[in-house]
């Protein structure tokens, strides 16, 4: 999308001269590496738009972009640690191309970076930043241990489900909306709605996550395909393949998931037989629909001008859509 691009540059120039690239090169070299990769550059591409549709220099956003981005990329190295995946972006995940130890210091120096860029902002507008930064990157942690929890649990809900895509992933798309409203000055209520327009696009965004993981293209999604039936993660396809099974349909999605064969592709294709034939993969497409509508919806009360607002709906269109 046009729009990211151009975003996605202005953001390259200043990760270029904020990033140290210095001794000691096994805490920074991986930072620069997985920078490097780029990525969609999706959250500080939010912060800057909102910045700027709220009629505000974006440049002034910069600093708090480039936090989103640090953090977002943190917990994407501490993430495939936990989740034990190979391919990030397209390439080798940090911990197996150095090592566990590596991409848990260079995660961490990264969340104190993020932190550092905050200064920038005079006293007031820091407090703000800092305090919204700390409540999101507290609520990620959270999401992350669901996540990890409900890998050996059998009593998952949606509704558990929903908070828990909430908390790992859609919070920070509020909070990056958040902050674009905040250094611009922007009202109350257009900073709350900002964030909850955010946080619903947010959800339609994990959901989709979801999808490609398991329905993605393995030549151009990035990531391992099928990571998250490997690993037994309860998400939306799983819950409603589930919720939907005939009983021979679910002791057997039952017994896929409790195996770890050796080879996984037989596992991974008949996991998703059963996504198929219980129509979870379609529910899940109405699932994002709906996320993307609520957003939608939180929009049309915010003050801005409509040209913006049906920039940020397309937007949402887009990333419905997208294969990677
Ligand atoms: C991946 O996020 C992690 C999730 C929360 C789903 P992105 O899909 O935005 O990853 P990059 O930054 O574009 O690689
Ligand atoms: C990641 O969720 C959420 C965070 C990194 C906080 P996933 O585990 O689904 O993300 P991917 O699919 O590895 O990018
Ligand atoms: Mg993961
Ligand atoms: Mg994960
Ligand atoms: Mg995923």
């Amino acid at each position: 999308m046009e729009l990211l691009t151009s975003y996605g540059e202005r953001l390259q120039k200043h990760i270029e001269a904020t990033i140290p690239d210095k001794e000691p090169k096994h805490l920074y070299e991986p930072i620069q590496y997985i920078l490097q990769l780029g990525g969609k550059r999706l959250r500080p591409a939010l912060t800057l738009m909102t910045c700027d549709f709220f009629q505000a220099d974006c440049e002034q956003a910069m600093p708090a972009a480039l936090a989103v981005e640090l953090f977002h990329n943190f917990s994407l190295i501490h993430d495939d640690i936990m989740d034990e995946a190979p391919l990030r972006r397209g390439h080798q995940t940090v911990h197996e191309k150095w090592d566990v130890n590596t991409g848990i210091l260079s995660g961490d120096a990264m969340l104190i970076l993020a932190y550092q860029l905050f200064e920038a902002y005079p006293a007031e507008r820091f407090r703000e930043l800092a305090k919204l930064f700390s409540k999101t990157a507290i609520e990620v942690c959270e999401g992350q241990q669901y996540d990890v929890d409900f890998e050996t649990r059998d009593d998952v809900t949606l509704e558990a489900y929903i908070k828990m895509i909430d908390y790992k992933t859609a919070v920070l798309l509020g909070a990056a909306m958040k902050m674009g409203a905040i250094v611009a000055g922007a009202s109350e209520r257009c900073k709350d709605n900002m964030y909850e327009f955010g946080r619903n696009l947010g959800i339609a965004f994990q959901l989709q996550d979801d999808y490609l993981d398991a329905f993605g293209n393995p030549k151009t999604f990035g990531k391992q395909v099928g990571g998250d039936i490997i690993a037994n993660k309860k998400t939306f396809l799983y819950i409603t393949a589930m919720n939907n099974a005939s009983p021979l349909q679910a002791k057997e999605l039952e017994s896929l998931s409790s195996i770890t064969p050796k080879d996984p592709q037989e596992k991974i294709a008949a996991v998703k037989r059963i996504f198929v034939n219980t129509g979870a993969d379609e529910a899940l497409q109405r699932e994002i629909e709906f996320y993307t509508e609520k957003a939608n919806t939180v929009l049309s009360s915010v003050k801005m001008e409509e040209t913006n607002k049906a920039t940020l709906r397309e937007f949402g269109q887009w990333l419905m859509r997208r294969t990677v």
